[in-house]
């Protein structure tokens, strides 16, 4: 865990994956501080969003990926990796977190 310096003492980043570790067009679930983060590669990016399907809880990290979108594998809802707006319902969102990738892994900033 390292410190953001001049952002905030609470904010930190935490390695979360190698940088081979997600092949491209899939996604995992990982946990922060007990906290189930679904983290995706898309067409080589790393995105990270709240795993919690706000329909009825799916893990998002088990949905199928199509272009930018996860599909929640409960009910189908499908969500931008990028945005986190419902396709389906734009007044939906699900809340997405900052990655970092450096030469380590990936990382995802942090407010503990
Ligand atoms: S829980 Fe995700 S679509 Fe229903």
């Amino acid at each position: 865990m390292e410190a953001i310096t001049g952002i905030s003492a609470s904010v930190t980043l935490r390695r979360v994956a190698r940088r081979d570790e997600l092949e491209l067009g899939t996604g995992k679930v990982i946990f922060i501080d007990d906290h189930p983060i679904a983290l995706f590669n898309i067409d080589g990016e790393y995105l990270a969003m709240d795993n919690t399907c706000p329909h009825r809880g799916g893990s998002l990290g088990f949905g199928e990926i199509e272009g930018e979108n996860v599909i929640c594998p409960w009910h189908g809802w499908e969500f931008n990796c990028r945005t986190g707006i419902s396709v389906e319902n734009p007044s939906i969102r699900v809340k997405l977190y900052h990655i970092e990738k450096r030469d380590d892994g990936i990382y995802i900033k942090w407010l503990g």
